[in-house]
């Protein structure tokens, strides 16, 4: 998959706001601070296209990129900015149920964890719900440059473990400052997305 052009075209907060569903879309999730915008400004190789920031809790709305005139690529706000129940009960939650519940265009989820860390219990909750809602499991490991080869390997089953991924379900390690694990990614997104 080539990334030729890419294009914010809409910020939502309500499904009404929402383009079209007539292309087909792959969103993004994860822990406010993982490294979604980088990830975003790597794969479409736009280094401002989404905002990157180093204070976390930056991007709040459904950020919706036309690639390609093809499909979209979508954002989705980051989490662990407030407190799980505030998330859950407050407008974080309706936002994100809103989006994955009536999203029929939606081909596949993907989630972003840092590679030094742990998975949180939201990411952990956040992984069963794409699951849940029939969104496969593809995890990105985000800044995997401040892993060793080796350190990354058993990061690699941690997290594995953590979420109690499937073993058909695919983990890859990129790093927006190094640009590795973009073409995998790529490569990836092209399958889920049936292109
Ligand atoms: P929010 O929108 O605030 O939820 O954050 P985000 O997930 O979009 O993260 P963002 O891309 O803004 O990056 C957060 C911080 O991590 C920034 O300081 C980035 O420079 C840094 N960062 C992102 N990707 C990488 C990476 O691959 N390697 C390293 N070392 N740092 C990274
Ligand atoms: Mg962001």
């Amino acid at each position: 998959l080539e990334i030729r052009s890419a294009d914010i075209v809409c910020l939502a907060v309500r499904p009404d706001q929402y383009p079209p569903s007539d292309l087909p879309e792959i969103a993004f999730a994860g822990r406010s601070n993982v490294g979604k915008s980088s990830l975003l400004n790597l794969l479409t190789g736009r280094r401002q296209l989404a905002r990157v920031s180093s204070s976390p809790g930056k991007t709040r709305t459904i950020n919706f990129y036309l690639v390609n005139d093809r499909f979209r690529i979508v954002d989705l706000p980051g989490y662990g900015y407030a407190s799980i129940s505030r998330e859950i009960t407050g407008s974080w939650g309706k936002m994100m149920e809103d989006y994955f519940r009536s999203r029929p265009n939606l081909k596949a989820a993907v989630l972003l964890v840092d590679s030094r860390h742990e998975p949180t219990p939201q990411d952990i909750q956040m992984y069963e719900y794409m699951k849940y809602y029939g969104f496969g499991g593809l995890v990105v490991m985000t800044k995997a440059d401040k892993l060793t080869r080796r350190e990354l390997a058993r990061q690699q089953e941690e997290i594995r473990q953590a979420l109690s991924m499937d073993p058909g379900d695919r983990i890859i390690p990129v790093s927006s400052l190094k640009r590795t694990g973009k073409e995998e990614l790529l490569e990836t997104m092209r399958q889920v997305l049936g292109l």
